[in-house]
This record gives C-alpha cells, sequence and structure tokens, in this order.
C-alpha cells in the first residue's frame, strides 16, 4: 500500500493565522487565530498583523499536528498562501513553510489565495457535501477582492469579472465604520439587517460586462448617514435595521446581477461562491433562489471554510501536489 499524502496549509494573507492539515484530501485539523488588536483602529493595521502571525505561527501549526495525530516527519508537503495579500503578513507564512520544507526535506508549494478560497469547495470533512462539477462559475467575495471566475478545473480559472474599486466586503466594512460599528463590520451589518432593505435607496452603478463597483454606494450611503445625524443625533440608533438592510440588500444587488449576467453569458449550469462576504445570510439565500429561478445547481462552503483558513490552502496544495507543480525553496511572497 502506498503511504498517505498529508499535506500541511499555512494561511497568514491578511489577519488570521491559520493551519491545516489534509490526509488524502480528507481535512484532519483546522486551526484558526483570529487577531482582536485590529478592532480599534477600524481596519487591519500591516505592522500589528505581522507582529501578530509571529507570536501566533507556532503554536497554530503545533497545534493543527497534534489534532490530527500527525507527526511533522510524516508530512508530504507544506502548502502555504503565497499572495496576494499584505507583504509583511504574508512574509510570516512564507519564511515559516520555507524553514518547515527544507528541515523536512518535503516539497513547498505555493498557493494563490483566490485560487484558494475556490477550492474550498472541494474540501472533504466526512459531511455529505456534492463538490461542483467543472465547468462552474465561482463567485469570491471578501474583504480584498470581489470576482467573478470561470472555473474550468482544480487549476485553471479564469478572471471574467472584477470590481474596479473597492471590495464587497469593504463596501461592507467601510459602511459599518460610518455607523460607528466595530471592525470587521460586515458580520454586524448581517446581524442588524433587520429593517426594510428599500428604506435608503442607493445608487446601483451603471457597468457594462461583468466588472463592478462599490465606491458610489459607499458615497452615497456616506451621505445618507451624515445629513441623517445632522438633522437628528439619533439617526443612527434608530434607523439602524433599516440602514443596515438596505446598505447590504444594494451590495447584494450589484453583486448577484453580474452573476446572473455572467451564467447566461458563459451557459453555466453550477454556480459556487466563496470568501468571507459568502457568510451573508441574506447573500446565500438570494444566491441559492436566483440559482433556482436560472436552473442552476448552487454551492456555498460551510462558514469555516468562506473565511480565511487553512483548509482551503491545504486543497490548493494537495491538487499542486498530485500535479506536481512544486515551488522552489527560495520562493518569496506575491503581495498582488
Ligand atoms: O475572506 P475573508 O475572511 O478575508 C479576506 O481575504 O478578505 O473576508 C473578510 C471579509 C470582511 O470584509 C468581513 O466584513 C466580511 O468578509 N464578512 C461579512 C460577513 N462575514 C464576514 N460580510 C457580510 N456579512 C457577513 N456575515
Ligand atoms: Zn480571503
Amino acid at each position: 500500500m502506498s503511504s498517505p499524502t498529508i499535506i500541511l496549509g499555512i494561511e497568514s494573507s491578511c489577519d488570521e493565522t491559520a493551519a491545516a492539515v489534509l490526509v488524502d484530501g480528507v481535512l484532519r485539523s483546522n486551526v484558526v487565530a483570529g487577531q482582536d488588536v485590529h478592532q480599534q483602529w477600524g481596519g487591519v493595521v500591516p505592522e500589528l498583523a505581522s507582529r501578530a502571525h509571529q507570536e501566533h505561527i507556532v503554536p497554530v501549526v503545533d497545534e493543527a499536528l497534534r489534532i490530527a495525530g500527525v507527526d511533522r516527519r510524516e508530512l508530504s508537503a507544506v502548502a502555504f498562501t503565497q499572495g496576494p495579500g499584505l507583504i509583511g503578513a504574508l512574509l510570516v507564512g512564507t519564511c515559516f513553510a520555507r524553514s518547515f520544507a527544507q528541515a523536512l526535506d518535503i516539497p513547498l508549494l505555493a498557493v494563490d489565495h483566490m485560487q484558494a478560497h475556490v477550492l474550498a469547495h472541494f474540501i472533504r470533512d466526512g459531511e455529505e457535501r456534492e463538490p461542483p462539477s467543472f465547468p462552474f462559475l465561482n463567485l469570491t467575495v471578501s474583504g480584498g477582492h470581489t470576482l467573478l471566475v470561470l472555473i474550468k478545473g482544480p487549476l485553471d480559472m479564469e478572471i471574467i469579472g472584477t470590481t474596479l474599486d473597492d471590495a464587497a466586503g469593504e463596501a461592507f466594512d467601510k459602511g459599518a465604520k460610518v455607523l460607528g460599528l466595530p471592525y470587521p463590520g460586515g458580520p454586524l451589518v448581517d446581524k442588524n439587517a433587520t429593517g426594510d432593505p428599500r428604506r435608503y435607496k442607493l445608487p446601483m452603478p451603471s457597468i457594462t460586462g461583468l466588472d463592478m463597483s462599490f465606491s458610489g454606494v459607499k458615497t452615497a450611503f456616506n451621505n445618507i448617514v451624515r445629513h441623517g445625524m445632522e438633522k437628528e443625533p439619533d439617526f443612527v440608533e434608530r434607523e439602524l435595521p433599516h440602514l443596515c438592510a438596505s446598505l447590504q440588500q444594494c451590495i447584494i444587488d450589484i453583486v448577484l446581477r453580474k452573476v446572473q449576467k455572467a451564467g447566461r453569458a458563459h451557459g453555466i449550469r453550477e454556480v459556487a461562491m466563496s470568501g468571507g462576504v459568502s457568510a451573508n445570510s441574506a447573500l446565500r439565500r438570494q444566491l441559492e433562489e436566483l440559482g433556482r429561478r436560472e436552473g442552476w445547481k448552487t454551492h456555498v462552503p460551510p462558514l469555516a471554510y468562506c473565511t480565511d483558513n487553512g483548509a482551503m490552502v491545504a486543497m490548493a496544495g494537495h491538487f499542486l501536489f498530485h500535479a506536481e507543480r512544486f515551488a522552489d525553496l527560495s520562493s518569496v511572497p506575491h503581495p498582488r
């Protein structure tokens, strides 16, 4: 019997230090250490992120190996996020992975963070879940990216649409900041969006093709909140459910209009969603409804695989390993 393929995946592109162990494509552990230090600053502070990654990386990797019941000498390869992301944050994961691979004399696998978000759909963890079949359309919505990607194979992807300015997650977070909510505001907007989603009119950008823009929404939302507060100091407090619902619905409308257009233009039968914003409950529901209307099968991974995690990096590493696409031990981060 041949020995199993055991991949350690390491993620450090932004503000989560994460590691996971995958044995023959099956997830054995998935450890994530978040960073509360950014909350008070209203966004990720790169210098603080790097420092926190340095503190977390060894315990997080140790914990992932311990939970998986895997000795590091049993590892087949080490996968790490090469980019895109914050340079200082990426450096911590890159240096760690390089030294680990070198010390153990095993291959290094350089993973693209956005590919990893897509490959999260293929993580097997014992739960019944059918992965998407190729070709499918993937909507990647995170704090740093908003992409429509045509997935032809595990390592064969084509970007067909993207944001021209802010990412969808940024639009959530910046809107939340105006409302006085702490970073990251996306989940809090989701939680508070219990009001009327049409109470406040926000502009739909008029961009042809499959690209998107969120800067108009941001400006309009800012103005609504500022004018409201000028008239009434407790405006935000009173209107919070309606403000959150209106902001959320506008972002969802922008994204799903393009998903519908892309699906039709490319004759797609299956649509999947990944990235941190796919944790949004209204977006999940409305994508499913859209899929039903269009006759598509839709896929959204469990929440733990939507936000940044090591499992998706290990999964991408698994595909790279079997394609024998190994990285050089002198690999450097690719922030952009
Ligand atoms: O993928 P991710 O964990 O990190 C990046 O690669 O950016 O995504 C983080 C983003 C943040 O902007 C956060 O506010 C947003 O995902 N997010 C949400 C929700 N949960 C996380 N946005 C809206 N609703 C949510 N429930
Ligand atoms: Zn991400």
